[in-house]
């Protein structure tokens, strides 16, 4: 059909999630359930437990969606579930529980690259055309990718050691924050002077459209020892100065990838940003300010869209489905999978 019904699976990390959307990007249920408390006592995500539970959790976040959008399995079109990348236990239960699905009903199953769905997400909230220029900032990565239709997508530059959320993640954790320590990190800031605590703004300055975060995530460990027992100002100071150093080199990296893309695009395309890192305020602020100098539109899809969902994965099925894309059951799950 023109507007096909596609329920959308998300499992590659902490979040069981299921969306169903259809082809002109309605979004009639967006269940997620987060794994937090689970992995919280561990400081991070532990990919056995998170296996397991996205095992328990799966089904009923599935029963919930389409109680939601009040449709059942004989409504639905296709199937589309991330297949990677991702942590390979919660890849698999994704995939077979789509497959079953698909093969119960006859309808097409689509594998899904999780970074071709969050890359593809403002093309859902926003209807950005290509091509555009993606910021894509989350806790497993952080890279600039010319978009350039569907399924052609040129990385500009990625991260040589860390990826962002992760640097907020293991900075937080430094500053004796919870897991995950993004979201706290930046409440603190929004208390603290930026200007006390002198940090390096990695890469900025330098050539091409590459990151790293760690040596940064080095110099917060060494400021915090060197206070010994840092009260909450002293924190709320340090994690202001993070922030500002982590959007000042963002900043600077997008800039050197806005100039490589309009030499190849022109000018009037969009910067998009997404990935969970996206719901930091003050980094869409420095991005929408870099935008607007560049001549280019900002979009930043709505919070609940930029971390982990199933309704982009519901998305990138139907875009790619549209294409006359689908996937065999014999796909097997991919823990790596570069776009
Ligand atoms: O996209 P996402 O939900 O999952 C991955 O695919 O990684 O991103 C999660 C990451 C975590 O590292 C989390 O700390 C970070 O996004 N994050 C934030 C904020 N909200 C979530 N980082 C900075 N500021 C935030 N407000
Ligand atoms: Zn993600």
């Amino acid at each position: 059909p023109e507007t096909p019904l596609v329920l959308g699976i998300e499992t590659s990390c902490d979040e069981t999630a299921a969306a169903l959307v259809d082809g002109e990007g309605r979004i009639f249920a967006n269940v997620v359930l987060s794994q937090i408390e689970d992995h919280a006592p561990f400081g991070g995500v532990v990919p056995e437990i998170a296996a397991r539970a996205h095992l328990d959790h799966l089904q009923p976040v599935i029963d919930r969606a389409l109680r939601d959008a009040e449709v059942g399995f004989e409504d639905l079109d296709a199937v589309a579930a991330t297949g990677g990348p991702g942590l390979i236990g919660g890849v698999l239960v994704g995939t077979m529980t789509a497959k079953a699905i698909a093969m119960a009903r006859g309808i097409p199953y689509l594998a899904v690259n999780h970074l071709e769905a969050h890359a593809l997400t403002a093309r859902l909230t926003d209807h950005v055309p290509f091509p555009y220029l993606l910021l894509l900032v989350s806790g497993g990565h952080c890279q600039l990718i010319s978009v350039e239709g569907l399924g052609k997508y040129r990385r500009l530059g990625t991260t040589i050691d860390d990826a962002v959320g992760e640097a907020f993640d293991k900075t937080a954790k430094l500053l004796g924050m919870g897991y995950p320590g993004g979201p706290e990190l930046e409440r603190a800031a929004a208390r603290g002077n930026p200007e006390r605590f002198d940090l390096p703004r990695p890469m900025v300055g330098k050539p091409g459209c590459d990151f790293s975060f760690s040596g940064l995530k080095t110099a917060v460990r060494q400021k915090v020892t060197a206070l010994g027992e840092p009260c909450e100002q002293d924190i709320a100071d340090i994690a202001a100065a993070f922030q500002e150093a982590v959007a000042a080199s963002l900043v600077n990296r997008s800039r050197n990838a806005v100039r490589i893309f309009a030499q190849e695009h022109g000018k009037g395309h969009a910067l998009v940003v997404a990935g969970g890192v996206a719901a930091n305020k003050r980094l869409r602020a420095a991005l929408s300010a870099l935008a607007e100098k560049s001549g280019m539109d900002f979009v930043a899809p709505p919070i609940g869209l930029c971390t982990d969902n199933a309704a982009m994965v519901a998305w990138a099925g139907i875009e790619r489905l549209r294409a006359g894309e689908v996937d065999s059951l014999d796909f097997a799950p991919r823990p790596r999978w570069p776009l």
